[in-house]
């Protein structure tokens, strides 16, 4: 495999999430090529990361690039392959753009080893997850590499069809607003029955960072866990009952497969 700079299109928030890890780890500055057209977030990654990075796509310092992570929003990838014309085609393509197909990635850039992850916004405070699914022209080694790119950023799943990724954008690329909202409601709540705005806010979120280690740390059901904090004709018990009720178990896996159906939608 070829070992030349790992190429950066986009140098945006996710992009100076990953190589601000990466560096931290230990990379050299001079192993990325970032492309990115504000002259001001070039000169953070040159200030910051001691990161060299091109306000548009060069051939000529792209063509010697072993990977390239594709970074841009997805609305402008199109352009962003187009201005690379077609000088990344020998390169692994790592992209970590949402709803951006493999087939759509071969089309713009030429290449063959394709590797999509679907990340979520923990990733830029390195507690993110992502699925992640590589085509059949990716050899292990490349699996590898991909992977070891996005360390910085928290965990990686690998899933076994390119359509699971559509799944991962439902639950985890998603995930966190679900949480945020879930942590609204116990914040109202929690002030509505008297509590501090900023204490409640405290209390639901340890809770949920807690009871999320617990779990973690656990090889229970998470039925059984949530069973032996729930004693008949207790508080909690009347609280899931309440929930069970209103069919809100019924409603969140609803919304997931809303969610999988748009990823779908955006993805055609
Ligand atoms: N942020 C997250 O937590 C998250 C989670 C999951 C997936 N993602 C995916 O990650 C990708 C990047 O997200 P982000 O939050 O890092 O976005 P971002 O901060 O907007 O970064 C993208 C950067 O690429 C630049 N760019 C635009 N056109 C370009 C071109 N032709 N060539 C090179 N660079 C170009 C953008 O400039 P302009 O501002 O002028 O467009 C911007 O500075 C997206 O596809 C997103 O779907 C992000």
């Amino acid at each position: 495999m070829r070992q030349g700079p790992v190429a950066f299109i986009g140098g945006g928030n996710m992009a100076s999430a990953i190589l601000g890890g990466l560096i931290r780890q230990g990379a050299a500055p001079s192993s990325f090529i970032v492309v990115e057209p504000h002259e001001a977030q070039r000169a953070r990654l040159k200030a910051e990361l001691g990161i060299d990075s091109l306000p548009q796509a060069e051939a000529q310092a792209l063509r010697a690039a072993a990977r390239v992570v594709w970074a841009v929003k997805p609305q402008t990838f199109a352009e962003a392959a187009a201005a690379c014309g077609g000088a990344l085609a020998q390169a692994t393509q790592l992209s970590i753009m949402a709803g951006v197909r493999c087939a759509a990635i071969a089309a713009a850039t030429g290449a063959t080893r394709i590797v999509r992850a679907m990340p979520n916004t923990p990733a830029l405070i390195g507690r993110g997850i992502a699925g992640l699914y590589a085509e059949p022209a990716v050899p292990a080694s490349e699996r590898e590499s991909a992977a070891a790119l996005l360390a910085p950023t928290g965990s990686v799943v690998w899933v076994h069809a390119e359509a699971d990724l559509d799944a991962v954008t439902a639950l985890s690329g998603s995930g966190p607003a679900y949480v945020f909202y879930f942590l609204e409601a116990m914040v109202e709540a929690g002030a509505a029955m008297g509590l501090d705005g900023r204490q409640a806010r405290r209390l639901a979120q340890e809770t949920f960072a807690g009871a999320a280690a617990l779990a973690m740390q656990s090889d229970d059901a998470l039925a059984t866990l949530r069973e032996r904090v729930t004693s008949k004709g207790g508080t909690t018990h009347a609280a899931i009952t309440s929930m069970e009720a209103a069919g809100l178990k019924a409603a969140i896996v609803r919304a997931l497969q809303a969610a999988r159906d748009r990823a779908e939608a955006l993805g055609r």
